[in-house]
């Protein structure tokens, strides 16, 4: 049998509500690429531990959710609302820090970039360790950052309505909690890789920001495939 042609790996790393959800969807559109949302997997452990009655701080009450997180999991899962809740907003960075969820979540993604939906010629990834740790070797790796106040009005934006009694500091304490556990962890903290793009998008829009995503990729992407003549490599649309 012949071999599979390795698929192209794009991370996309960054703090909460900086952005990197919308480029690294729009960037897989775009290249017609698989996305994976890492986050939604951490989140998911969080939901479920705290389902079971469980403490997200202890790794015994984590440890039997973990044995269940295998690819793929169903959207049921992953698109669950309740992965948005304060509650789980909370649990989740105790259960990122853990080397075992980490390793867990790793070979959940080694399997989607293996044999990604829809046969996709390569796997775009958002999460907070994708380029550093998980995929060293990636293609491409981005690291999408904003100013905390700019990331605050966002997430406020976004949850003011469901939730009245919130305002924008209290948002930014959050973040900046959340922000401080992701960098501060032992195991894969949250910082830029060294040969990552920095892309800050506190001044730009999703489509600027998708502009220079989009110039990374070719600059590093297309001269070889197409040199080789495979035709396979389909920039843009
Ligand atoms: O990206 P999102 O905000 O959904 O991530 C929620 C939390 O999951 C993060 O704050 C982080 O603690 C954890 N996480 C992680 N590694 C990833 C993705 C998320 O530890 N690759």
């Amino acid at each position: 049998m012949s071999e599979q042609p390795r698929k192209t790996i794009i991370a996309v790393d960054g703090p909460a509500a900086s952005g990197k959800g919308t480029f690294a969807k729009a960037l897989a559109k775009r290249l017609d690429y698989a996305y994976l949302d890492t986050g939604a997997i951490y989140r998911a452990i969080a939901h479920e531990v705290l389902e079971r009655g469980g403490d997200p701080t202890n790794i015994e009450d984590v440890r039997p959710v973990l044995e269940t997180i295998k690819y793929p999991l169903p959207d049921t899962v992953l698109k669950n609302p309740d992965l948005r809740t304060p509650r789980v907003e909370d649990a989740t960075p105790h259960i990122g820090a853990m080397q075992e969820a980490q390793a867990a979540v790793r070979s959940y993604q080694e399997d989607f970039v293996k044999n990604p939906p829809g046969k996709a010629a390569g796997a775009v990834l958002d999460g907070r360790d994708v380029g550093t740790s998980v995929f060293p070797h990636a293609d491409v790796k981005f690291y999408v950052t904003a100013t905390p106040e700019e990331r605050a009005k966002r997430r406020y934006q976004q949850q003011k309505d469901d939730n009245p009694g919130l305002t924008r500091e209290m948002v930014l304490k959050d973040i900046t909690l959340r922000d401080a556990r992701d960098m501060n962890r032992q195991f894969s903290p949250l910082r830029p890789a060294d040969d990552a793009h920095i892309l800050d998008t506190t001044e730009d829009s999703p489509a600027e920001t998708l502009e220079k995503g989009l110039a990374a990729v070719k600059a590093k992407l297309a001269p070889p495939r197409f040199k080789n003549g495979t035709g396979k490599f389909r920039f843009g649309r």
